[in-house]
């Protein structure tokens, strides 16, 4: 099939580079003219495992494209993935002005039967507006096509973009349209084959399930941050309490993680998103309300920590920090905790030595005003050069098994942050580092 993917992102490309890996003919568009000659000169502008041997293969074979050019773009195919970002407005609410911006780009050229798929994590009803501004381009032409808008959010998860979007768990699509449910059940079938994974429902609850799906995994999160608090004050070490509620299997192990709160690009964008809807709606949404808010509070834990761990006073101090992507396996730093933490300590008068595997070009940006005061550095042992106490915010697998000897010579107050419990409380502080984590009260 011929299919035209709009926004080049973490969740475009990704998409376009797997459809087209399946046999279909893709072309991507995006308006940042710089990131597409980048795409064409063969560079993948983001980290994400497996991605540059997908994009490379296709373009080989010619069944990937990339352009900024909306009348290549309508010309190519009948279908329409729209995905792009949908960041938080002043309110709260997702601003949907980059959606509405591509819709109302197709509907100024179409001129044949077309289904857009909106991709992008969209407030429900938006299928709606996108109708609405696509029929309103295409009456100002006197033009009379028939349009199907479909939802069809995304699940992937950064860092396992390419293999979730190979082996989806569900392929949410919204839409009423006969013809609409064909073309997603054909273009959809080589992620279908042993069993089918197709979720077909109407578009609001569609629009609604993504949502829905991030503010579960962020209360999880929130939860697990708030009793990590409490485990603190009672003596209680929340991975043992972990381990002890992940083993029902009403309850589940996955995301019971206590840390340095969620960031990203979605779970917080989403969380605010969602509240947004429930103010406009006139419902009370106290729950997803305090999951915010711990979540905010959160991500502040680590800096109190390191304040308390030296002696209440991070003035002339010089704190390593290791990892500065919001998870492992991805260079997007966008809400991330290591941000919040590294403003924080600066505002307190310290300096920082940072370290990621794949996010410094990413952090530097993000840091740019606070620049003197962060040193980005090459390697995680650099980082610690003349620090004195490490702070572990991002669970990249190089942290797992650090030599904790050395790093106790290294480290001038011999303080180590383990902002997502992954170390052995006991080994670290054999080899005398004071250890602090969150949710170990027995430990610390
Ligand atoms: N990043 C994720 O892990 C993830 C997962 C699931 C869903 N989502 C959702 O998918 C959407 C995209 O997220 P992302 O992280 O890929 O965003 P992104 O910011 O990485 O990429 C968005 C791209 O869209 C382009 N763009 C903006 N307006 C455009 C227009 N009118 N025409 C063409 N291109 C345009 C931008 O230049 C940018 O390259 C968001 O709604 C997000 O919430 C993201």
């Amino acid at each position: 099939m011929k299919v035209t993917v709009i926004g080049t992102g973490y969740v475009g490309l990704v998409t376009g580079a797997c459809l087209a890996d399946v046999g279909n003919s893709v072309l991507c568009i995006d308006i940042d003219h710089a990131k597409v000659a980048r795409l064409n000169a063969g560079e993948i502008p983001i980290h994400e495992p497996g991605l540059d041997e997908v994009v490379a293969r296709n373009r080989a074979a010619d069944r990937l494209q990339f352009s900024s050019d909306y009348d290549a773009a309508v010309a190519h195919s009948d279908i329409f993935f729209i995905a792009v970002g949908t960041p938080t407005d002043e309110d709260g609410s997702a601003d949907v002005r980059h959606v509405e911006g591509a819709a109302r780009e197709l509907g100024r050229r179409l001129t044949r039967k077309a289904l857009v798929v909106v991709k992008s994590t969209v407030p429900v009803g938006t299928h709606v507006l996108v109708a609405h501004a696509i029929e309103e381009e295409l009456a100002h032409r006197g033009q009379s096509v028939k349009v199907a808008v479909a939802s069809n959010p995304e699940f992937l998860k950064e860092g396992a973009a390419v293999a979730d979007f190979m082996h989806p768990d569900r392929i949410v699509v919204g839409t009423e349209d006969p013809d609409a449910i064909a073309t997603f059940t054909t273009l959809y079938a080589p992620f279908n084959r042993n069993h089918n994974r197709l979720i077909i429902l109407d578009p609001h609850s569609s629009e609604l399930a993504k949502y829905a799906a991030n503010a579960m995994l962020a209360t999880r999160i929130s939860f697990m941050n708030e009793l990590a608090r409490l485990a603190e004050k009672l003596g209680a070490d929340i991975e043992k309490v972990r381990d002890a509620i992940g083993a029902d299997p009403r309850i589940g192990s996955s995301f019971l993680y206590a840390g340095a709160g969620y960031g990203g690009s979605c779970f917080p964008k989403d969380v605010r998103a969602l509240l947004a809807m429930a103010r406009e709606n006139v419902v009370s949404a106290r729950l997803l309300s305090a999951v915010h808010e711990v979540n905010e509070e959160q991500k502040h834990v680590l800096a109190t920590k390191l304040r308390d761990a030296l002696e209440g006073e991070l003035r002339g101090r010089v704190i390593a920090v290791w990892g500065l992507a919001f998870k492992a396996n991805t260079d997007d730093v966008r809400e991330a905790s290591s941000v919040v933490l590294i403003r924080d300590v600066v505002a307190a008068g310290a300096t920082v030595r940072a370290y990621d595997p794949q996010a410094r070009e990413t952090a530097r940006h993000a840091l740019a005003e606070i620049e003197r005061k962060v040193t980005i550095c090459d390697t995680a042992a650099a980082a610690c050069d003349g620090a004195d106490a490490l702070v572990v915010v991002t669970e990249w697998l190089e942290f797992r098994s650090p030599d904790f000897a050395a790093l106790a010579a290294r480290l001038r107050a011999r303080v180590l942050v383990d902002g997502r419990n992954l170390y052995d409380p006991r080994a670290v502080a054999a080899a005398g580092l004071r250890y602090v984590g969150i949710g170990r009260s027995q430990a610390a």
